[in-house]
Order: C-alpha cells, then structure tokens, then sequence
C-alpha cells in the first residue's frame, strides 16, 4: 500500500467528518432531508468542487483525489459512502495510521463482543469491540458517549437517527443506518437463543 493512497482516504474521511459538521444551510432548509443518511445515491462521493462542502473557486480543491478514485480499489458496500471499511480493513487494501505522527503505533484491539437485547421481532444488537477497536481508542467511546458497563447505557434507534450514542458516529464517519444496515448492528437472530435453551425450557424462551 503506498503512502500517500492511504494518507489520501485518511484525508477523505476527515473531510467528510467536517462536512457534516459544516452542513450546507440548502439541506437545512428542505424537510425532506431530515434523514439525511438517506440522500439520493447518485449524490454520494462527488468530486470536492461539486460536493457542496469544498469550496470550487479554493485553489486547493482541484488537487484534492476524488473519493470515487480513492476508494475504487475498496471493498463495495451497499450505502453510506458505498465502501466497506471493515472488509477493507481486514483485506489489508488499507493501512490507516493509528497515531498521526507515530507511523509504527498499533491499535489496542479488544475482542468483546456486547449483545443488546431487543424488544420486538428485531434481531438482538451485537456491538463488536474488535472491528471498533481496530480504528478507535477506548477514550473516543469512554466515558463520554458509553459508561464501559454491560446494560448501563439507554440506547434507543431514535436517539441513533438524531447522532446521538452510535449514531455520533454511524451515519457521520461510520456506516449510516439504512435499509441495507439494519442486520449489521442487529445481527443476532432471536431464533439463537431459543435454540441455546432448548433443551431446558423452551416454552419461554423466544420473546417475539
Ligand atoms: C465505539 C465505541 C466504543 C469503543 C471505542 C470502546 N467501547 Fe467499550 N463499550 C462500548 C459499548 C457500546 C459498550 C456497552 C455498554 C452498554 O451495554 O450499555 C461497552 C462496554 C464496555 C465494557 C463493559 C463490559 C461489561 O461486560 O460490562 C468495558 C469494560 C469496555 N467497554 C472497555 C473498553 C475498552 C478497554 C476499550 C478500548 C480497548 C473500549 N471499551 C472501546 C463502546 C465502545
Ligand atoms: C449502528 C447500529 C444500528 C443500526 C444500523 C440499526 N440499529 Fe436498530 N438498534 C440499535 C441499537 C444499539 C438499539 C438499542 C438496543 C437496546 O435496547 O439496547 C436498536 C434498537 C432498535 C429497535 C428497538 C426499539 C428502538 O427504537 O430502540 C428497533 C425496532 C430497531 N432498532 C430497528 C432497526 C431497523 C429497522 C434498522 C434498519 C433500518 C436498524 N434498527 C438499524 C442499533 C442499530
Ligand atoms: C466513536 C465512533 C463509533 C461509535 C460511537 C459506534 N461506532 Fe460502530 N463503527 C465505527 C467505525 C469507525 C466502524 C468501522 C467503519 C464502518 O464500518 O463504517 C464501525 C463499525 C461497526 C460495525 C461493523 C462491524 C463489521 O464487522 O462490519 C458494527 C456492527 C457497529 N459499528 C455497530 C455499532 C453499534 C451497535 C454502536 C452503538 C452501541 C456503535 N457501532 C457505535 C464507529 C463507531
């Protein structure tokens, strides 16, 4: 991987990050993009000068890679930014630097998985530490959005849809949720469990 593929995805999704921090006052103004991790595909990874975050008339934008030519070697996803960070990741078609100025620092990775029971037909939510680990520090997470407790934090889908717990992340730097998401954060069938207790007492085990 050369130096300066992975440096310019790095920069990608730093601006990205900043863009939405920055959102153009156009989309404020259109109730309709109120979800605005569901905009049209055809919008997604445009050119700097035409993303509505860079400004065209800047003499650096036009130096700046085009995300679609960054990311043509990554691994397809179905939204978001239509890369699959985790597979490239793991597929080493990527090499981020954990630390900015230490090329040589490693991730602390923790491989704890966190299962967060669902009310209703949903599958339960397994929130993976290892693939967040991988990118993050534990201090991005603890304390401020998570107590680093099983069960101690209220997670709901709407505080998510309005960028609050996960969705301080997923849907601004990490995959947004969307028709095609939902079973990647809810990834474990109720019918699992029930299948584990079987043979004790099956008759209230489920919970659909
Ligand atoms: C992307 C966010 C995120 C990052 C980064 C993160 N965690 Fe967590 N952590 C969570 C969530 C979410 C929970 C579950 C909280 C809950 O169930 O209410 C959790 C739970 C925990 C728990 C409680 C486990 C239990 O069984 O009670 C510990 C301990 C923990 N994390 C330690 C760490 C450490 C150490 C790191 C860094 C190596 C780390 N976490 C990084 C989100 C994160
Ligand atoms: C980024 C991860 C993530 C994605 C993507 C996601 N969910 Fe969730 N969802 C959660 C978490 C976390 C909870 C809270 C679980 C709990 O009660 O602790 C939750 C809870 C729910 C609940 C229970 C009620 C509520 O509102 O909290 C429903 C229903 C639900 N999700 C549906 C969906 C559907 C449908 C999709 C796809 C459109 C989806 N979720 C996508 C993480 C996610
Ligand atoms: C501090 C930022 C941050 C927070 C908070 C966060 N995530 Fe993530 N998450 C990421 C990043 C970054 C990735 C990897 C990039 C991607 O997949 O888009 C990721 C990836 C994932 C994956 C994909 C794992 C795989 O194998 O493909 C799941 C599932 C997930 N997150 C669930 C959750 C859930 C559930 C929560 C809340 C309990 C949560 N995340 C909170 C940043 C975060």
């Amino acid at each position: 991987m050369k130096q300066h593929t992975y440096l310019s995805v790095l920069a990608i999704l730093l601006l990205s990050w900043l863009g939405v921090l920055a959102s153009p006052p156009l989309e404020a103004a259109d109730p309709n993009t109120f979800n605005r991790l569901m905009k049209a595909a055809p919008k997604h990874n445009l050119p700097p000068a035409e993303d509505g975050i860079h400004d065209p008339n800047g003499e650096g934008t036009l130096l700046l890679q085009p995300p679609r030519e960054a990311f043509a070697n990554l691994i397809k996803d179905k939204s978001g930014n239509y890369v699959n960070w985790v597979t490239s990741l793991e597929k080493g078609k990527i090499n981020p630097r954990f630390d900015r100025l230490d090329p040589n620092a490693k991730p602390i990775v923790m491989n704890l998985d966190i299962v967060r029971e669902v009310k209703g037909s949903m599958p339960d939510v397994v929130y993976p530490h290892k693939q967040h680990t991988e990118w993050l520090d534990c201090s991005n997470c603890h304390p401020a959005i998570f107590q680093p407790q099983k069960g101690a934090n209220q997670i709901s889908m709407a505080a998510i849809l309005l960028g609050e717990k996960c969705g301080v992340c997923h849907g601004k730097v990490a995959f947004p949720v969307s028709a095609q998401t939902c079973r990647r954060c809810h990834s474990k069938p109720k019918g699992k469990k029930t299948a584990a207790v079987k043979q004790g007492k099956a008759s209230t085990s489920g919970g659909n």
